[in-house]
């Protein structure tokens, strides 16, 4: 594949020399999905779903096929798509629409993994009264499926890719689950296949701007007979059928859920994003990044005095490390200062940091399909010299 054509594509790299080795919290954006967003304004821009006029038809309808790509990208129906800001608001919104709806009470058991961020945990602590329990993964971050096949639980929530470790969620569990899954796909979507109807998933968020997409842009799918019961977590204008002075009837379908005007612009270049992964290839970006990753690690591992936390068996190009003496900040520091952009701290996964690893801080390096063997070899190296600095 030639990485060099792809990279031209990213304006970033043409304006400043730098490595970028942080496309877990954030990837670059190539140009297609930056000149969408002056398109749409210039061309589309009217508001959706309630002008009569020609251009706020046409605003509508590039909202829709926006949907309708998204949709078919992970093998979903459009009417089981919604747009929201990120993965936070759908997580924050799905929950206190579980908990509206009934599905969910306060005393319903929650069980969560050892992986999972920040945002896939808070929401749920905030709404149960009871102990969440937390799925352990194995000395090489795998998770047992065999424990979770066995899991009684009324909710599971989980990384369908880990921010930290890689490690990809066994959807093959889930098989007989009689739960609700909620996936956390903000580390897969653009990493690996994602195809909500085979991983038998009934809730998923994701976050445009990991996948090569905008910032203030995510999708909320849930399977439709589920969304069908639930109430909507946003009120206002966009989303009603009637309204009364005491009271209001929502509207049917997704509508429901997307109260006030959208962010029509993101979600057009949010399908431009997919072009883009598409265009490349999902097999080709998977390959791509276990070449990068086979570099790095062969390297990592011969190494003094560094842990490595990186599922070996099933993960996608994430890696976390930590050194012995040398804190994660200081090398991260260093690595900043010489051009190379990697992500050090507990990676809002506070609990794996804490309980699992048992440190405060690690270092986390993320490909991109920007990224080359020059990149790779560059961080190794100042990886190396921090730690030959601050030792
Ligand atoms: N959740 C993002 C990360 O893992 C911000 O870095």
């Amino acid at each position: 594949m030639d990485i060099k054509t792809i990279k031209k594509q990213f304006p970033i790299f043409n304006n400043q020399n730098i490595v970028y080795l942080d496309s877990a919290a954030t990837t670059q954006k190539p140009s297609s999905v930056i000149d969408s967003i002056s398109e749409y304004y210039e061309h589309f821009n009217s508001n959706v779903h309630r002008g009569l006029y020609p251009l706020a038809t046409k605003s509508t309808e590039v909202y829709e096929n926006s949907r309708e790509k998204i949709a078919e990208f992970i093998n979903a129906d459009p009417d089981e798509i919604i747009f929201v800001s990120g993965a936070t608001e759908a997580l924050n919104g799905l929950s206190r629409s579980l908990i509206l709806s009934g599905l969910l009470t306060k005393n319903s058991q929650i069980t969560l993994t050892q992986l999972d961020h920040h945002s896939n945990i808070l929401p749920w602590q905030k709404l149960t009264n009871k102990d969440i329990d937390y799925i352990t993964v194995n000395n090489d971050y795998v998770f047992d499926l065999e424990q979770i096949k066995s899991i009684k639980t009324d909710l599971l929530a989980f990384p369908l890719v880990s921010n930290v470790t890689g490690t990809i969620f066994p959807t093959d569990s889930l098989n007989e689950f009689k739960g609700i899954t909620v996936a956390d796909a903000t580390q897969a979507v653009g990493h690996i296949k994602v195809d909500v109807k085979k991983m038998n998933i009934d809730f998923l968020v994701l976050s445009g701007h990991k996948m090569y997409g905008p910032m203030g842009i995510g999708v909320l799918y849930g399977k439709k007979k589920l969304l069908e019961k639930l109430p909507p977590f946003n009120v206002g204008g966009g989303m009603i059928k009637q309204v009364e002075e005491q009271d209001y009837v929502p509207s049917s379908g997704i509508e429901k859920f997307e109260a006030g005007t959208p962010n029509v612009a993101d979600a057009y270049a949010l399908s431009k994003a997919i072009d883009f992964i598409q265009q490349v290839g999902i097999d080709k970006i998977i390959e791509h990044e276990n070449y990068l990753k086979g570099i790095f690690l062969k390297e990592l591992e011969s190494m003094d005095n560094i842990s490595i936390f990186h599922s070996r068996q099933n993960s996608t190009g994430v890696i976390s490390f930590s050194h012995n003496s040398v804190h994660a900040h200081d090398i991260a520091q260093y690595l900043g200062d010489n051009g190379v952009c990697v992500r050090a701290g507990h990676h809002c996964t506070q609990i794996l940091h804490k309980y699992r690893l048992n440190i405060p801080a690690s270092v986390r390096v993320s490909f991109g399909i920007y990224n080359n063997r020059d990149d790779v070899e560059k961080c190794l190296n100042l990886i190396k010299a921090s730690i030959k600095l601050y030792s």
